[in-house]
């Protein structure tokens, strides 16, 4: 089965989890597209939910496919969030942010009761760090900001390169929020709780991609059938 069908494997697993009047948080990526495209299908044979998508991407998916959308601000809490991740490990903590993404994607994993992590096989790592963790940060005091973030890495135990974030054609990638990305090549992260407390006191850093301690399950699909890890 290919990487793709594996991805749809488990959205589709997902989207069977979805119950009537949900309020739900919809995630960004390749995996995430395809739970809102199931989604897309229930709602269509006449689910009533409404969603909040965690980036423009994700908006504009919805909306072409009519799935009725709300905001934090209207729908504050939310029942369950479902996204995909860049890597896990098995205590559920996750690097995100690969598709810069990642600071809409936790302020909604945040305000939802459960967020539930749609995967191929491929994202689950025995240690968090080889995908190059996504630190979203702002333009200004950049210069100093990278050096803040260097004394945090160095004092949890990590080292590596940070790279501003470009596409293909050079131009500087952009978040929804107008903020660059720096990518950290890390290769492993000794232990992501320090890591992730020391960056979150980092002004000028707006947002991070570890998410600790906000999966309560994730949904695997491997070549030998689906996997769930949590609960
Ligand atoms: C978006 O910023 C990310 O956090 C995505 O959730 C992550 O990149 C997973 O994407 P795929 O499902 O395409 O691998």
């Amino acid at each position: 089965m290919s990487l793709d069908a594996l991805k749809r494997e488990a959205a589709a697993r997902a989207v069977a989890i979805v119950q009537p009047g949900m309020r739900l948080g919809l995630g960004t990526g390749s995996t995430a597209k395809h739970f809102v495209d199931l989604l897309a299908e229930r709602v269509r044979g006449g689910l009533s939910i409404v969603g909040v998508p965690t980036s423009e991407a994700t908006r504009a998916q919805a909306q072409a496919l009519g799935v009725p959308l709300t905001t934090l601000d209207e729908t504050p809490q939310l029942d369950l969030t479902v996204d995909g991740a860049d890597e896990l490990d098995g205590r559920l903590r996750l690097i995100k942010g690969g598709g810069a993404a990642h600071l809409r994607e936790k302020i909604v994993a945040n305000a939802s009761r459960r967020m539930i992590v749609i995967a191929d096989e491929t994202k689950r790592v025995e240690t968090l760090g080889r995908f190059p963790l996504p630190l979203e940060v702002v333009t200004f005091g950049l210069g100093a900001t990278r050096i803040a973030i260097g004394k945090a890495l160095a004092a949890s135990g990590c080292a590596g390169e940070l790279t501003i974030r470009k596409r293909q054609d050079g131009s500087v990638v952009l978040t929804d929020s107008g903020n660059l990305v720096l990518d950290a090549a890390l290769g492993r992260i000794p232990d992501p709780d320090d890591l992730a407390a020391r960056l979150d006191a980092i002004p000028g850093l707006v947002e991070h991609g570890l998410f600790i301690g906000l999966a309560n399950a994730a949904i695997l699909a491997t070549a030998s059938g689906i996997e769930i890890i949590g609960d």
